[in-house]
């Protein structure tokens, strides 16, 4: 199913690239190819081959992965359906949307993932508990 057509509920941005013989620079710009205002940026280095990460869904922050460096499987689950998408490219970035549960899988060892986010860290925008999720989107 990876790369597969991607499900209208998925999002896959291609991030401009300028290259030249310097070498080459990536943008990512809110309102412009990132639909929301950055507050936030981390990223995640130095994980173990094949490793995961996630297993989590937010309620209100949504969030723009990049694999700037190596690949990622990013699995994603709405509740309804399910889909995932290879994340290999570093200027592939995929967004993940509040109240959907997704798992960063399958890493290579030379991973490293950039998140930009449109909230501020929350951990009560965290759930974390798949049947709580159920209930949560159940509720909506
Ligand atoms: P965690 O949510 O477990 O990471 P992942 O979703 O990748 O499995 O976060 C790891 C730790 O880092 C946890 O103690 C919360 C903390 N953290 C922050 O303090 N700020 C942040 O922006 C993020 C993403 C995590």
């Amino acid at each position: 199913m990876t790369n597969s057509p991607v499900p209208e509920w998925i999002k896959v941005v291609n991030l401009p690239i300028k290259a030249d013989e310097r070498g080459s620079l990536v943008i990512a710009q809110s309102d412009d190819n990132v639909p929301f205002l950055i507050k936030r940026a981390f990223y995640i280095f130095g994980v173990q081959e094949n490793g995961s990460r996630g297993f989590h869904a937010h309620k209100a922050n949504r969030q723009l992965l990049i694999c700037i460096q190596g690949s990622s499987l990013i699995k994603m689950d709405n509740g309804t359906e399910k889909t995932e998408i290879l994340l290999n490219e570093p200027n592939k970035a995929l967004l993940v949307e509040p109240q959907v549960w997704h798992s960063m899988e399958e890493f290579s060892k030379d991973l490293i993932m950039l998140v930009l986010a449109s909230d501020k860290y929350d951990e009560n925008d965290y759930i974390r508990d798949y049947q709580q999720f159920l209930e949560y989107i159940k509720q909506k």
